[in-house]
């Protein structure tokens, strides 16, 4: 699992690899130079021409480095060095230096406002003016080069970080809109919101070997999911277990018209491995399931289209509730009744949470240990509206601590917070997910771990990972543009396999 730290505790650990590595500022320089150009030769051959246009900080350091290496390539590159005021870091003059040296590359000023002609006949532009140690909105000529850049015709690829673009706040100013970003050694925070994509585009993260004990000792509350840890969660099977090792799971969805989502829900929830499951169904959804899901047990509803009676919540270790569940009155009624009687954690989404969010006076009732599984509109619901990324982050984090529960925000880098308020973002999944059902899916695998009694915790961070890598394993036979929720039931199995072998 990867920290994500901020901008000043990344230029703390710059100095803390300096200091005890030790390596000299300029040759770490180098390090991040190098890294970058790896990323990029392997990507992009020399016939491509190359524009770097670097600010007179580090990150143009970093920028002037980078193109004494493309050009020992063999690439054909120029360079701008946007002076705005400023002032030139002791590693900027020397890569400057070195460049010079080396010969061969166009070197010009922007003093003034440039002319954004100036940019139209490269094929790259790389953008080093500002990294981390971006302090305050750009204006002035750094806003007017930012223009041109974006409006450029080359692909932009971003040094560390898009120049204008706050890697811990909102961005608010001028920021270079990148196709790419090469990060070094740790993702930032802000690349995880929809609102950044815009900037950031597609973003790598290159190791350049800042100090591993400084980042593993790092105080962040925020971090980034990988395969070794879901695969550290997965627990294995022992010889002589039986179904009821595996815990019993009741799934309350679907109503007349929407009981496919029980269905999805239901598969989801026997191929994440459950003991047992039961679906309770109203009787429009008899046949359905029975015909659709046959390793499902019933639990059959005494009103004919939608959830309205009781179930006995003795019998399961969890409940999974909301998808195609409707909301009509009767169905509220009879939910908190549920939320009042069932002791154990549950899985809440789609209209049990559309329900908690016009009823909020029912939150508390939510037990401990739970797990929400909204969608943004869902989420805004729940907590109200948000006025960017940074405050929806927080709203999640209060909530995961106001209800002793897991937050699960759906979308690109799902978010996973937890009580304590940790959170953890999701690298699994596709855009090709962006599909009706694929949310039950999710409900259906949360429910099955649950039941296996996973701890909250855990259990939404292997239900996540999975969830996305299925959708992947899917994307990749199937392509994106025709995957659908069923495929990623299909998909789970190959999922789990690969996770565990
Ligand atoms: N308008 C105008 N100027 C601004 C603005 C603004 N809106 N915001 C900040 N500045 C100025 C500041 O004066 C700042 O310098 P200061 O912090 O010394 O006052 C200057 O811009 C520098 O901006 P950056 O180049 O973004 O920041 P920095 O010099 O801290 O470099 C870094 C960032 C280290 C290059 C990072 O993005 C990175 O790439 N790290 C990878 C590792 C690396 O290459 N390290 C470099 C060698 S080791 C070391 O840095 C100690």
């Amino acid at each position: 699992m990867q920290p994500i730290l901020t901008a000043s505790q990344i230029k703390a650990l710059d100095a803390y690899t300096i200091a005890h590595e030790p390596i000299v500022s300029i040759d770490l320089m180098e390090r991040a130079c190098r890294a970058f150009v790896a990323w990029f030769t392997e990507r992009f051959n020399n016939s491509f021409t190359v524009g770097i246009v670097c600010g007179t900080g580090n990150n143009g350091g970093d920028g002037l480095g980078i193109a004494r290496l493309l050009k020992e390539w063999g690439y054909p590159v120029r360079v701008w060095l946007v002076k705005g005021g400023a002032p030139e870091s002791i590693d900027y003059k020397i890569n400057l230096d070195r460049l010079k040296h080396l010969g061969g590359v166009q070197i010009d000023e922007i003093t003034a406002a440039p002319e954004c002609s100036i940019f139209s006949d490269e094929d790259f532009l790389i953008d080093a003016l500002f990294g981390t140690g971006l302090s305050r909105p750009v204006e002035g000529i750094y806003a007017k080069v930012i223009a041109c850049m974006n409006t450029a015709r080359g692909t932009r690829v971003a040094v560390d970080l898009p120049s204008g673009f706050m890697a811990d706040e909102p961005t608010t100013g001028p920021s270079v809109e990148a196709r790419y970003t090469v990060s070094f050694q740790l993702p930032k925070l802000a690349f995880f919101f929809p609102s950044s994509f815009q900037y950031v585009g597609e973003w790598a993260v290159v190791d350049i070997g800042l100090n591993k004990a400084f980042i593993r000792q790092a105080l962040t509350s925020h971090f980034f999911m990988d395969r070794n840890t879901a695969r550290s969660l997965l627990r294995r099977r022992s010889k002589f277990d039986h179904k009821g090792s595996y815990g019993h799971a009741l799934l309350v969805a679907g109503s007349l018209g929407k009981m496919g989502a029980a269905v999805l829900s239901a598969r989801a929830t026997l191929r994440s491995g459950v003991g047992l499951l039961t679906v309770h169904t109203p009787q429009a959804g008899i046949s359905i399931v029975q015909t659709a899901v046959p390793e499902a047990m019933l639990s059959i509803d005494g009103h004919a289209s939608v959830f309205a009676g009781e179930v006995q919540p003795e019998r399961y270790t969890t409940i999974g509730i909301g998808p195609g569940l409707g909301k009509a009155p009767e169905t509220v009624k009879a939910f908190h009744k549920l939320l009042e009687n069932f002791p154990h954690p549950m899985v809440i989404d789609a209209d049990a949470l559309n329900i908690l969010g016009e009823n909020r006076e029912l939150l508390h009732l939510v037990p401990k240990g739970s797990i929400l599984t909204p969608h943004p509109k869902e989420f805004e619901r729940l907590v109200g509206p948000w006025q960017n990324d940074f405050e929806r982050l927080e709203k999640q984090k209060q909530l995961a601590g106001q209800l002793q529960s897991v937050v699960v925000l759906k979308g690109a880098y799902t978010s996973i917070a937890a009580p304590d308020g940790k959170v953890y973002f999701n690298p699994t999944g596709n855009p090709g997910m962006a599909t009706g059902g694929s949310g039950d899916v999710l409900t259906g695998i949360l429910t099955g771990l649950l039941a296996q009694r996973y701890d909250t915790l855990e259990g939404a961070l292997l239900g996540v990972y999975l969830h996305g890598f299925a959708g992947d394993l899917g994307a990749w036979e199937k392509g994106m543009d025709s995957l659908i929720a069923s495929d990623i039931v299909e998909f789970l199995s190959g999922a789990f396999a690969r996770l565990g072998g």
